[in-house]
């Protein structure tokens, strides 16, 4: 993988951010669901206190079924930080994990169990790629102080740049308050890397018309001192999971089931944000079920995943997903296989890790600061 020097910060430019990923051995390709979740317990129990597994909403039952605590990444983040355990497995994505080693202390280690597990969103705005949209926007506006907040979903060399800048970091559930934050110390913002969630947020707070786009992969299509007279600058990136909802399937599950509601993940496009009933993270998600009337008809605009799980929690809720058939699955977050569970686990006990996520410490400094932040507002 070839290293990149960015003004400050080391990135590289690839979808694996860590070169001591490491594949699953054979022997644990084929292993039947009985068998696996005998050994995961027997691995546990040997290991007691010195493992917590977190699961992301997202996981896979096989996953979820083992975590001790389930919640979104803002909930996943405070319960790696209130952790004492020696071993903190993440059944997460990339930028998760090395957010969990950022918050826990030192001699916690964090394991991803697989290492390929990286989110798409949070490849597309490199450390790199930031740093010069950043030299042009600035120098289009001298006299303004510009904010980077960046979504919970990029790496710890960006969180790292924002902090570097004034900026923070915010996950779906507190967008809002970081966008406020921001304003109080500055004049703009640049959010990174969801385009989505950032524009959302700015009609959640009525600023919808100070919205510029920047596409750092079109340099024809911009000019550096439009895009600085908006208020609210926003990069081009997004979901792959969540951008494929439409309107149609609104009213497609309006039509099949006149009584249904709709809630739809912030990830989601602005025009199917407003036509659903309701929008929030998928902790938001979660207690709306939780809460919702025996009888009640939900649908679920996000990872199948979590839908599928609702359905199993709350069996007095119809839930459905909001694509029927189509399977809105998040291919990162399949990569943390049960068989993976296993075999880190397994190594555990024997004393060996496999899959430990290490923030370069001069990245983990200043990502730590932006996160610290976050927790703040
Ligand atoms: P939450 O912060 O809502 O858990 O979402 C994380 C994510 O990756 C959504 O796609
Ligand atoms: Fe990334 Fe989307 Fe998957 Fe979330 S659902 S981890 S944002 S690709």
């Amino acid at each position: 993988m070839a290293n990149m020097e960015t003004a400050e910060f080391e990135t590289d430019l690839s979808l694996f951010k860590y070169d001591n990923l490491e594949q699953l051995p054979p022997r644990y390709r084929d292993l039947e669901e009985n068998e696996r979740t005998e050994r995961i317990e027997a691995a546990l129990a040997d290991l007691g206190d010195d493992v917590v597994i977190l699961g992301h909403n997202y996981q896979r039952r096989e996953i979820v079924e083992h975590a001790d605590f389930i919640g979104d990444s803002y909930q996943l983040s405070k319960q790696a930080a209130e952790a004492d355990a020696e071993y903190v497995i993440f059944g997460g994505v990339t930028f998760m994990a090395e957010s969990a080693d950022i918050i826990t202390d030192d001699d916690q280690s964090v394991i991803l169990p697989s290492m390929e597990a990286s989110c798409p969103m949070a490849g597309m705005a490199e450390a790199l790629q930031v740093d010069s949209a950043w030299a042009e926007i600035t120098a289009a506006a001298p006299d303004a102080d510009i904010i980077p907040i960046t979504y919970m979903n990029s790496y710890a060399d960006l969180k790292a740049f924002c902090a570097s800048q004034g900026g923070l970091v915010c996950t779906s559930s507190n967008a809002h308050k970081a966008f406020e934050y921001a304003f109080d110390k500055g004049d703009k913002v640049l959010f990174l890397p969801d385009k989505h969630l950032g524009e959302n947020t700015a009609h959640q707070l009525g600023m919808e018309d100070e919205i510029a786009q920047w596409d750092p992969w079109d340099p024809e299509s911009k000019d550096a001192g439009e895009v600085a007279e908006s208020d609210i600058i926003l990069w081009d990136g997004y979901c792959q999971v969540h951008e494929r909802f439409r309107v149609e399937h609104i009213e497609q599950v309006r039509e099949d089931n006149p009584d249904a509601k709709v809630i739809v993940h912030p990830e989601c496009r602005r025009e199917v944000v407003e036509a659903a009933d309701k929008a929030g993270s998928t902790a938001t998600i979660c207690e709306t079920i939780a809460e919702a009337d025996p009888g009640d008809t939900w649908a679920i605009g996000t990872e199948v995943h979590l839908t599928n799980h609702l359905q199993r929690w709350h069996p007095e809720v119809s839930v459905v997903p909001l694509c029927g058939d189509a399977c809105m699955d998040c291919n990162a977050m399949r990569q943390i296989d049960p068989n993976y569970l296993t075999w880190v686990l397994e190594e555990l006990a024997c004393g060996r890790e496999h899959n430990v996520i290490e923030v370069a410490p001069e990245e983990k400094e200043l990502a730590g600061v932006a996160l610290d932040r976050m927790l703040e507002i």
